[in-house]
């Protein structure tokens, strides 16, 4: 298929003909990646506040905006996750669920409510019965439903509603939001904590085993991470700034029909921006990482009873090569895609090393293509996480968990390519999957979207 030049670049090809070349260049350039053969670290099962991840695989959530206008699940979404629970692995971490109506990035996003959550239960409920049939009665993925409220990424009957709480330079520019467009009140955000408190009991009461106070990406829990100069109880101060997400996991914690649920969060630990407009970035002008306030914040939401923390970076609206590295996309980052995936590994290792206590979910693994279970497999024996995370191969490979655990092998026909189409498709009309390797579904959509763009064009 020839990619339509004006919006996608090849970054260079992933080119490594076996793994004897891999290490070689990871060795040449000095790089914390670690490979290893010994595929049984997969086997692992991880205990959590009583919960058993039967194995040491996650799928990442990957958005699909595929809801119906409720925010039910729909055909699309039930096939999605029946495939991805036959796949195998042992701990499903579903995609952003909005938390309420204002706070969906489309009209396509799923939302929970209280009039729809027995549609998300049958959704629970078919990932649990398809993995037992696949895998036998004694398998039970964990599962993990991700609350979301979007921030400046809401849309709303197509149209960005962007919610903000505080300006950022650079990504106020990027979507057209002007110096005088007001900030988000305290009031607003007081008022939030009973919605993700509400959607974490719907969520229970649908079946799911853990929620997600995702704060990560940009969306709303992220920005105020690094909402340094707003005014009032919500920024200013590494105490104000965490507050937020804090009283969440709080009170969920302590609420009594939120009782049992696994309590996680998906969080940046680098926004890779700027100071004062990043998070876990210095306060230099070259944008180095520094950890200090993500670490302090991951072992004050541990002493709150949050053992499970998937690890992020970066805001896929504007430099999307941080958190998922790419072979292709609409521009070139100024480093080799190794070096992003290196940044991700290493990282995650550094928060898994300094806080043994919470299990951390890695991830920058998909674009290893056929050699990514070597890589992963390296991660979990040096410690540098404890369960491995594939976002963009689950929906390219549902099944890679089984042929790893079974099979020994990623196979290099169903392995994603990390062509960027299914962001494209994200982008550009909400509902995405794999156009590669599901294309029976996804090509054809790929298709009509790029025809409506040239006639647009023309
Ligand atoms: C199309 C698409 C949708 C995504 N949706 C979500 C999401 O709902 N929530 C989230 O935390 N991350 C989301 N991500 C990020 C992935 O979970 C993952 O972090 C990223 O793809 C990097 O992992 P990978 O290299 O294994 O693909 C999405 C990524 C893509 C490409
Ligand atoms: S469209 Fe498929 S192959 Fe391409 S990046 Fe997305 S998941 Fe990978």
């Amino acid at each position: 298929m020839i990619l339509s030049k004006d919006t996608f670049r090849s970054n260079g090809n992933f080119n490594y003909k076996n793994i004897q070349k891999l290490k070689q260049e990871i060795n040449k350039l000095d790089l914390g990646i670690k490979l290893s053969d010994d595929l049984d670290v997969f086997k692992k099962t991880i205990t959590i506040d009583g919960h058993i991840i039967p194995n040491s695989l996650a799928t990442h959530p990957m958005e699909g905006g595929d809801s119906d206008e409720k925010g039910s699940p729909t055909e699309l979404t039930y096939r999605k996750y029946k495939k991805i629970a036959r796949g195998g692995s042992g701990l499903i971490w579903l995609e952003a669920v909005s938390i309420c109506k204002e706070g969906r990035s489309n009209d396509k996003q799923l939302w929970i409510t209280e009039d729809n959550w027995r549609d998300f239960k049958k959704l629970n409920d078919l990932i649990k019965k398809s993995a037992k049939e696949e895998f036998g009665e004694g398998f039970e993925p964990k599962t993990i439903i991700q609350l979301n409220h979007s921030g400046r990424y809401c849309k709303v009957n197509g149209k960005r509603n962007p919610i903000i709480a505080t300006h950022k330079r650079v990504l106020d520019e990027a979507i057209g939001i002007s110096e005088d467009y007001p900030l988000v009140t305290d009031e607003y955000l007081d008022n939030l904590i009973a919605k993700y408190i509400e959607a974490a009991r719907l969520s229970k009461k649908a079946g799911f085993d853990g929620v997600d106070i995702k704060a990560c990406h940009g969306y709303l829990l992220s920005e105020i991470l690094s909402a340094y100069d707003r005014k009032g109880k919500y920024g200013g101060s590494f105490e104000n700034r965490t507050k937020l997400i804090r009283d969440i996991v709080h009170k969920i914690k302590t609420d009594k029909e939120c009782k049992g649920l696994l309590l996680s969060s998906r969080l940046n630990i680098y926004d890779a921006v700027p100071y004062p407009d990043g998070w876990g970035v210095s306060k230099t002008e070259d944008i180095e990482i520094d950890l200090e306030e993500p670490k302090k914040l991951i072992r004050l939401l541990a002493n709150d009873g949050v053992k499970l923390i998937s690890i992020t970076m970066g805001n896929p609206y504007f430099i999307p090569h941080i958190n998922k590295p790419y072979d292709m996309g609409n521009y070139i980052p100024d480093e080799k895609v190794i070096f992003s995936c290196n940044r991700l590994i290493k990282e995650v290792g550094e928060i898994q090393k300094s806080i043994p206590e919470v299990s951390i979910v890695g991830v920058g693994y998909s674009w290893f293509r056929q050699f990514a279970h070597y890589v992963g497999a390296g991660s979990l024996k040096e410690g540098l996480c404890s369960i491995v995370g594939f976002g963009r191969e689950s929906i390219a490979y549902s099944d890679f968990a089984r042929d790893i655990l079974q099979n020994g092998e990623m196979k290099l026909n169903k392995v994603c390519i990390a062509c960027s189409k299914c962001s494209e498709m994200k982008a550009k009309i909400g509902t995405c999957g794999c156009v590669v390797r599901d294309s029976k579904i996804y090509l054809p959509m790929y298709k009509e979207m790029k025809s409506s763009e040239v006639s647009t064009n023309e």
